[in-house]
């Protein structure tokens, strides 16, 4: 029987990019629970236990977020909630703001995504990725989503936000732990 994929998750552009590395065959469940864990797999293991699933399914859940170093790794697994209201300008401007006013000076920074999988023996595994960039002065691009506009990965130029999504994937926190995902995924399921 062909194994069902479901992603505890309602942002849609969360959803696109696991799409896109595994394929269509995944469904976005909205869950509700508390993100008040101190890591990103504590909130990931919470998300994907809320989930329940049929013998045929598997669920996943990404919890993700940008730790910045001049501000001692925030704001990390607080990203989300992190300005208010947490549009993706006002995320973006506070944190522009707090790294300018930071006397460090040092705008290193880097994605982390935890994927937790929950099998139907009720087995979880989490997998983990990360993307080391730094923040840049301004807002730039249009793709993405968050802090895409103000991230800039290692080695590159052009901002999150500034790539296609194909090639964000490639570099991306998100990108790196489905692909560990999915060599998981293909020992277990058809
Ligand atoms: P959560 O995983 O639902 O708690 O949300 C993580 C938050 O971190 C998102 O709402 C974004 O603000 C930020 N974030 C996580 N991944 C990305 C990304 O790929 N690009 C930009 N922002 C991200």
């Amino acid at each position: 029987m062909r194994s069902e994929i479901l992603v505890a998750t309602t942002n849609a552009h969360k959803l696109r990019e696991i799409a896109q590395v595994l394929g269509g065959r995944v469904q976005g469940v909205g869950v509700r629970v508390n993100e008040n864990g101190k890591t990103f797999e504590a909130n990931a293991i919470k998300k994907v236990k809320a989930i329940k699933l049929k013998p045929n399914q598997i669920a996943i859940a990404d919890d993700s977020g940008l730790c910045v170093d001049c501000l001692g790794g925030k704001p990390g697994v607080k990203s989300a909630r992190y300005a208010n209201p947490p549009t993706p300008q006002n995320l973006c401007w506070k944190l522009l703001r707090q790294v300018r006013s930071s006397e460090l000076g040092d705008r290193r920074a880097h994605f982390v995504c935890v994927i937790a999988i929950k099998y139907p023996s009720g087995k979880i595994e989490t997998v983990r990725g990360v993307c080391r960039g730094k923040i840049i002065h301004e807002m730039r691009g249009e793709h993405g989503f968050g802090y895409d506009p103000i991230f800039v990965p290692a080695g590159y130029k052009k901002t999150f936000a500034e790539v296609k999504p194909a090639m964000k994937n490639r570099l991306s926190h998100r990108g790196r732990a489905l692909r560990q995902l999915k060599a998981v995924l293909a020992k277990v399921i058809e």
